[in-house]
């Protein structure tokens, strides 16, 4: 199945998609942690994209899109794939309509979390991730169990995200408003757009997301 996870910053979506990862078996495909993978290797496009990142824009269509049909030509795509923060402008979702139907696919759900504008500040200010394993957290909804260690493989160091200050998750916002929602009625009038309540416990948006799933 190839499913699509929309929803603003902070909504959620890098959450529920490591856990449908292990849900459904197949991969979390994430345009920003491709994107940081590549700002923290140094690579030219990794030059070009920090700034845009951090200043909450978005990073050009041609550049994102190559990024996901290379990685949807992978192996362990073939079975299906979860997008995460992506497509996020209309261009990027007709690019990848093209690209499927070239091989014979199609997207068959997009879910999209919806959170209250307000929220979204408080949660992304308060996340932070396990700089060894990359497991994601969260000082309000999801500390680790005990203080300093994480839970999953017991390191120390945490990082957080230079895109994660109040002033640049304002400019993703609009950005998600002026740039992203224009794209939902795109997968609304071809009939697979689900909407679930962002606004619940991570588990209750686990469980409202596995009823659209059946
Ligand atoms: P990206 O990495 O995709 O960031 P984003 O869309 O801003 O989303 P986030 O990762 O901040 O939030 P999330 O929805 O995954 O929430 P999470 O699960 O972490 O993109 C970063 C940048 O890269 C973009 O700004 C852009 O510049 C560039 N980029 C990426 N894709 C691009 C594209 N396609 N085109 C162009 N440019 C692109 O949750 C947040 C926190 O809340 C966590 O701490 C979590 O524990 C907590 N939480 C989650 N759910 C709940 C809940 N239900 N209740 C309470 N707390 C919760």
């Amino acid at each position: 199945m190839n499913i699509i996870l929309f929803g603003p910053p902070g909504a959620g979506k890098g959450t529920q998609a490591k856990r449908l990862e292990e849900l459904l078996n197949i991969p979390q495909l994430s345009t920003g942690d491709m994107l940081r993978a590549a700002v923290k290797a140094g690579t030219e496009m990794g030059k070009r994209a920090q700034k845009i990142m951090e200043e909450g824009g978005l990073v050009s269509d041609d550049i994102i899109v190559g990024m996901i049909k290379d990685r949807i030509a992978e192996d362990d795509c073939k079975n299906g794939f979860l997008l995460d923060g992506f497509p996020r402008t209309e261009a990027q979702a007709e690019a990848l309509d093209t690209m499927l139907s070239d091989s014979g696919n199609k997207i068959d759900l997009t879910i999209e979390i919806q959170v209250d504008d307000t929220k979204l500040t408080e949660r992304i200010c308060n996340r932070f991730t396990c700089s060894q394993c990359g497991a994601g957290y969260n000082k309000i909804s999801q500390p680790t169990q005990v203080d300093g260690v994480c839970d999953k493989c017991g390191g120390t160091e945490f990082s957080t995200r230079a895109d994660d200050t109040a002033e640049c998750v304002a400019s993703r916002l609009e950005t998600y408003h002026e740039q992203t929602a224009p794209v939902l009625p795109y997968y609304q009038h071809k009939g697979i757009h689900h909407i679930v309540d962002g606004m619940a416990d991570i588990d209750r948006v686990t469980e409202a997301i596995k009823k659209v799933l059946n």
